[in-house]
Order: structure tokens, then C-alpha cells, then sequence
């Protein structure tokens, strides 16, 4: 019987769809069949966005409230292994895949089932994948493995190559100077050799070495210094998420959450870096590998 794959995912700029469709490109030749869905939001957010939209999206991501989708369907009840790719938005996973892990019919499909899950971010992506962890243990399946490709370049010069592609439409450089914004071409490329790991794992339906073959072959790394910014950006995008929610003015604290989030950004976490890399990093090396070591694997 040939095996069968399921691979769901939303993209607003095809980016993700790219990074799939590599990732499958080995899987017919191994006698694998895929059915691709790809996730519609009823009422879909806008690409290219406009700055305030893009901020109103940060409390609903944050608090994971999910968006009505167009109804998913399935051509089979089960599958043998199901790939889940998604992007994080303000280090949630984005509305509309958050609104597929609570979609009846899809934790239906994935309950007691391999998923790997696909993941094309800027360079922040732990916080999410926790959420996408828990949302999958409590459906019942189990994670197998997971690629998570970002955008290599500094931080800082990202958030503004990020900002000019996704307020433009266009993945490219921003006013010549920038390097072209997102996830690499190679590294778009890269997925297909990760595919093949894979592949690999679901024709021999043995997938307790998948996750190490893969960090092996590079298909996720974590940074220590995006490590300790992430984990101190979520906790404040709580608070913040909160605040914007119990205010009347909603709009104007959108505006001035922006405001902070720049001089978050290219002022605090600069400082806050330097600060914890001079007196506190290099006494924490084993906690600090323990905490990597545990983001590069599944433990759900
Ligand atoms: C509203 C919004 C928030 C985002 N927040 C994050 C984030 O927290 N971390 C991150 O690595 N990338 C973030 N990104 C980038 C996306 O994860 C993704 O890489 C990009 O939107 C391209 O995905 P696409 O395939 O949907 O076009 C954000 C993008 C958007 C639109």
C-alpha cells in the first residue's frame, strides 16, 4: 500500500508553499502520496498589509484566538504521517494556522498520527512551536519531527527587511541596500533535502531518529541571543495583548504598542544583550545548552 501524507498549510506571500512543495518534491518517487490543502480564512488578511492591520493582528495571535476558515476537506480519514507547516505571527503561531490546530475535522485527521511540523519564520519561532506542541498532544498526535527555516541575517536588519516585504508586497531589496528579505532562495532549496530525510522515516514508518537526522542535516538550529529574546518578548506581548484588549481606544494603544515594539527592538534588547552575554551567559552554559538542546527536539 502506498503511504499516504497529508500537507496543510496557509502563506499570505507563497513563501511557505515553496518551502512545502520542496519538501514533498522527493515523495512520489518514494511511492508517497500527497494531498496538499491549503488553508483559506474566511475573511483572509490582507498581503500586502497596512501597518495598523498588521498590528491589530498582535492580541488576537498572542491571545490565539482563532478566525472562521473555509471548511477544510479531506479525501481520507487518516493518513500516515500529516505535515503541518505554518509561520509565527508576533511569536504565536499566525491566526489562520492556529485556527486549523482547533478545527474539529483536522484534529479528527491528526489524532493518533505522526505530524512533522514545516515551519518558514523570520527568526523567532520557539514560542510558537511550544503552542503548536500543546495543541497537538491534546488532539492526540504525536510530533515527529520538525524543519524550521528562517531568515538568516541580524535581527535588526530583518525586522526592517521584513517590514519593507510585507508593507510592499514584494520580496526584494529594500532600496537596493537591504539583503532580499525572508528565507533564502538555498535555503528554500534545502527543503527538499530535508524531505528526503523524511521520506526516509515514512517508508520505513520509523520515525524515532527522524528528529536527529534532521538536526544533523541542518533543518533547524536554535541561537542562543534570539533564544533569550524570544523568551522575553513573549512574556511581554502577554501584558501588552492584555492592556490593548481592556482599553477603549483600542487603535491608539495599537500605535503606541509599535512604537515600543521599535525601541524594544533596536535599543532594550541591544543593551539587554550586551548585559547578559558580558556577566551572565558565560556562567549559565549548561542551563543555556539544556534549553537549546530542548527547543531542537520534540519533547512535547
Ligand atoms: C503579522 C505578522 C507577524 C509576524 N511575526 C513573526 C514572529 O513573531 N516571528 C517570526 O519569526 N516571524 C514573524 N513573521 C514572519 C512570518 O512568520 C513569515 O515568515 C512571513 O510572514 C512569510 O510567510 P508567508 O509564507 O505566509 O508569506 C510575522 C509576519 C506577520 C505577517
Amino acid at each position: 500500500m502506498p503511504k499516504n501524507v497529508l500537507l496543510i498549510y496557509y502563506t499570505q506571500s507563497g513563501q511557505l508553499e515553496e518551502i512545502a512543495n520542496n519538501l514533498i518534491s522527493s515523495f512520489e518517487s518514494a511511492g508517497i502520496t500527497v494531498e496538499s490543502v491549503r488553508v483559506r480564512p474566511e475573511k483572509d488578511f490582507p498581503f500586502p498589509w497596512t501597518t495598523p492591520v498588521f498590528f491589530e493582528a498582535m492580541p488576537e495571535s498572542v491571545h490565539g484566538v482563532p478566525v472562521p476558515l473555509e471548511p477544510l476537506r479531506f479525501q481520507s480519514r487518516s493518513y500516515d504521517l500529516v505535515i503541518f507547516a505554518y509561520q509565527p505571527w508576533f511569536l504565536s503561531p499566525s491566526i489562520p494556522s492556529n485556527s486549523v490546530l482547533l478545527d474539529p475535522a483536522f484534529r479528527a485527521v491528526i489524532k493518533d498520527t505522526p505530524v512533522v511540523t514545516l515551519i518558514g519564520a523570520r527568526n523567532m519561532w520557539l514560542n510558537a512551536q511550544e503552542t503548536v506542541k500543546n495543541e497537538l498532544k491534546s488532539a492526540g498526535a504525536s510530533l515527529v519531527g520538525n524543519v524550521a527555516l528562517v531568515d538568516r541575517v541580524s535581527n535588526l536588519v530583518s525586522v526592517v527587511t521584513i517590514f519593507h516585504w510585507m508593507l510592499s508586497g514584494r520580496k526584494d531589496r529594500y532600496l537596493n541596500i537591504f539583503p532580499k528579505p525572508g528565507v533564502s532562495d538555498e535555503d528554500i532549496l534545502a527543503a527538499k533535502e530535508y524531505g528526503q530525510i523524511v521520506a526516509k522515516a515514512i517508508s520505513g514508518n520509523s520515525y524515532s531518529d527522524l528528529q536527529k537526522e534532521l538536526v544533523k542535516a541542518g533543518a533547524v538550529e536554535v541561537k542562543y541571543n534570539l533564544m533569550f529574546v524570544e523568551n522575553t518578548g513573549k512574556k511581554i506581548f502577554r501584558v501588552w495583548a492584555k492592556i490593548i484588549n481592556s482599553r477603549k481606544n483600542r487603535s491608539r494603544w495599537l500605535v503606541i504598542f509599535k512604537y515600543y515594539l521599535l525601541f524594544a527592538l533596536f535599543i532594550v534588547s541591544p543593551l539587554v544583550l550586551l548585559i547578559n552575554n558580558i556577566f551572565f551567559r558565560p556562567f549559565r552554559g549548561k542551563q543555556n545548552q539544556k534549553k537549546i538542546n530542548y527547543y531542537l527536539g520534540l519533547n512535547q
